[in-house]
């Protein structure tokens, strides 16, 4: 029967089988298929497996924590983090337009992904070895939709790149070619991964960055990563992480509004809340959440966030309005 140790066990083979005693790179971004692909390849090929992990200062609170301590942990594998937070900030800097913030994090992602590789393949070589593989979470859908057509060397998806230079061809492995999503949760926990890998909602490739509306600044980051940490916690804390499909929390960075605390008048910041329920992200509705958890994250939000001011809720539905904001 085609139980979750069994598709383990067959897909360790299969890697085994495909890889050999050749070396493998997989690219972490925090989000469960990646790691469930790093850990089966890992699980296959131990040490000739290096995990590389951008942190690129766009991400929620705790989640470096999570690769860097969790993953590892969990699964004993070799991981290199590169900190690339002044990059992508420089980067950004100035810039408000949604597509072109995509596209400067997808270019500065390749760009030092490429580094991180070569540096890899540099050491690899004083070894007298060679990377060949790339990791890849593509899931069955994906794998679907794209034609079935497998390729080389594409690090996939949205934020993603779309070729690599000739030094760096790899070919591809593919772990979750043939899963769906819940079964990609079923492995990752087999595996022992912990479910805040395992259970995590989708998070964009470009992060944080598409979510403080206007320039991103690491202090507009910081305002935004402990708003979001306390909605989460209290989603979390109310048990309704498995019926909302995510809950974007935004900053309007450019807007700022009168408010009184205390004794004081205050001039802060608007977040808004994007409590969505779907099947597949294609339409979602927005998410009726009880008034009492609402009333919850707004006191805690305005209580401990200084500069926030203000707690508002986006009641669209998708269509009109996309789950992001940007
Ligand atoms: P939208 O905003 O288009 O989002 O309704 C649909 C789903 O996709 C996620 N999303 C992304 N995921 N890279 C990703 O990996 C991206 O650039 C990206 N943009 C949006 C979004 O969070 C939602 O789940």
């Amino acid at each position: 029967t085609w139980t979750t140790t069994s598709i383990v066990d067959e897909t360790v083979a299969a890697i085994r089988e495909q890889v050999g005693n050749a070396r493998a790179i997989c690219a972490l971004s925090g989000g469960v298929d990646s790691a469930v692909a790093g850990a089966l390849v890992n699980r296959a090929i131990g040490d000739r497996l290096t995990c590389v992990f951008v942190d690129h200062g766009l991400l929620r609170s705790g989640e470096r924590a999570q690769v860097e301590r969790d993953f590892v942990a969990a699964t004993g594998a070799r991981l290199v983090v590169v900190d690339a937070v002044r990059q992508f900030g420089d980067a950004l800097a100035g810039v408000t337009d949604p597509e072109e913030k995509r596209k400067i994090i997808g270019r500065e992602f390749i760009r030092t992904f490429e580094r991180a590789a070569r540096d890899l393949q540099t050491e690899a070589g004083q070894a007298g070895e060679r990377i060949e593989y790339l990791v890849q979470g593509t899931l069955y859908p994906d794998v679907v939709e794209s034609g079935g057509g497998t390729g080389t060397a594409n690090i996939k998806s949205h934020h993603n790149v779309g070729g690599l230079p000739e030094d760096l061809q790899f070919d591809l492995v593919e772990p979750l070619r043939a899963l769906f999503k819940d079964e990609v949760r079923k492995v990752g926990s087999e595996l022992g991964l912990p479910e805040t890998i395992v259970q995590r909602q989708p998070f964009p490739g470009p992060g944080l960055a598409i979510r403080v509306i206007g320039e991103v600044t690491q202090q507009r980051l910081a305002v935004l990563r402990a708003a979001d940490a306390i909605v989460r916690e209290e989603l979390t804390a109310s048990g309704l992480d498995r019926e909302i499909w995510q809950c974007p929390v935004v900053l309007l960075a450019d807007v700022q509004s009168v408010g009184v605390q205390g004794d004081g008048r205050t001039y802060g910041y608007p977040v808004v809340l994007r409590p969505v329920s779907s099947e597949d992200a294609m339409t979602a509705d927005w998410t009726r959440l009880p008034y009492e958890v609402l009333e919850r994250i707004s006191t805690r939000v305005t209580n401990e966030v200084p500069e926030v001011n203000r707690v508002t809720l986006d009641v669209t539905s998708k269509p009109p309005g996309t789950i992001e904001w940007e």
